[in-house]
């Protein structure tokens, strides 16, 4: 039987050089898929502590202990000089995340996971058009993970890609064996959201529509990060590795990240992701002219002219920014800060060596649509916001 998922892998297979795709409903279901398979409980992973939360979740979920990395003020990519050897050495695995599309220093990394003996993991959820060292983001690993609800905006599903091909049978039975059957609901509510959204957009009135999109779970974040609830969050550590015990932190913005797919899903997902290089040319042509701007960043090269998928203005009011943007009904999501390791403290994470640049990036990056770069330039430009002057960072490193 041909599988349902075969036009979806056939075509992210072509866009990655012949690398075996594997459909999976959400990118974090993919990721507990790979740290599941390549990493024994117990062990430590590297990672950025700028990243979305449910990331940081679905690594205690895996049995695993996260260790923050040090990062570059200037993209927020992880900065491999500056990990300590002693570091290195205690590590099970390295996981990358490809800020807003950014490229983490992958054949770097992927020579010191060669070095340890230990595997890398990219989450390309950010990157999928980007590329470095002269390759796709998401194919130095031995998995990698794409999200289809970010450039393709399908807000479902996604992919985990391998380097070995002969894993793909042992890695889709343990995708069959923690997906939940879908429900004829949760495929209607999927298929009438973006009506619901463009009838919310229409209206101004914003209390309602903001309380209606929280009623159809498109959206549940009051503040930027999720509240931790570290009690409870200590209890549900030794279920670990299991989804389950970590269910309310791992679902937050998508609770049908483990949901067989319906077929009104998955056409409407091959749908969008046939039109992706269209929608990465105009990523591609926003960005340059955001890293042209007084706000890109600075020393950004044509190499950075990448489709990312937000561009991060550095500006020196960040909240300032946000609100400026909101009153121009430009609404800014995807920012993550503070870094985890200041959300979550020593009890649940390694802390970084040199969590400065990190700080300093998390506080002054405003994530843009390169899609609305003149909209947002002029009205940044027109409320006097000015860019960040990182020499000035803690981290002074620029
Ligand atoms: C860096 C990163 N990785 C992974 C994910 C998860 O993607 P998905 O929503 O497809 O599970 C997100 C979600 O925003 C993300 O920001």
């Amino acid at each position: 039987m041909v599988s349902a998922y075969a036009e979806l892998e056939g075509r992210m297979r072509d866009r990655l050089g012949g690398r075996e795709c594997l459909y999976v409903p959400s990118c974090r279901f993919g990721l507990y898929l790979a740290l599941r398979h390549w990493c024994e409980p117990g062990g430590r992973v590297l990672m950025s502590p700028v990243n979305d939360d449910v990331i940081f979740f679905v690594v205690l979920a895996a049995g695993l202990r996260p260790v923050q990395a040090p990062l570059d003020p200037r993209d927020g990519s992880i900065d491999t000089a500056a990990v300590p050897e002693s570091v290195w050495r205690g590590l099970s695995a390295v996981l990358t995340t490809n800020l807003y599309g950014n490229p983490d220093p992958a054949p770097e990394l992927r020579a010191h996971c060669d070095r340890l003996g230990i595997p890398l993991i990219e989450d390309a959820a950010h990157a999928i058009g980007s590329t470095v060292g002269g390759r796709p983001v998401g194919t130095y690993g031995e998995a990698s993970v794409f999200s289809l609800s970010k450039h393709t905006a399908a807000k479902t599903g996604g992919f985990l890609t391998l380097a070995d091909p002969k894993l793909r049978e042992e890695l889709a039975a343990a995708r069959d064996e923690l997906l939940h059957p879908g429900r004829a609901v949760d495929e209607l509510a999927y298929l009438a959201r973006p009506y619901v959204e463009a009838a919310l957009r229409g209206t101004r009135l914003v209390r309602p529509a903001r309380a209606a999109v929280r009623l159809l779970r498109m959206e549940e974040r009051e503040e930027i990060r999720m509240p931790l609830r570290a009690d409870e969050l200590r209890r549900a550590l030794p279920a670990a590795p299991a989804l389950a015990p970590f269910h309310s932190w791992i679902r937050v913005d998508m609770h049908a990240y483990r949901l067989r797919p319906g077929p009104g899903r998955l056409r409407r997902t091959t749908r969008r992701l046939a039109r992706l290089d269209g929608v990465l040319a105009a990523h591609r042509a926003g960005t340059a002219r955001l890293l042209a701007s007084e706000y890109g960043t600075p020393g950004a090269t044509a190499e950075s002219a990448q489709p990312l998928f937000r561009v991060p203005l550095l500006v020196e009011d960040r909240d300032a920014a946000i609100a400026a943007l909101a009153r121009h009904r430009i609404t800014t999501g995807y920012v993550y800060d503070p870094p985890l390791d200041s959300y979550a403290g020593e009890a649940f994470t390694d802390l970084s060596p040199a969590p400065e640049a990190a700080a300093s990036f998390a506080r002054h990056a405003l994530p843009v649509d390169p899609r609305r770069a003149d909209e947002v330039l002029g009205a940044l430009r027109a409320a006097g916001a000015r860019p960040a002057r990182l020499s000035e960072a803690p981290g002074g490193a620029r």
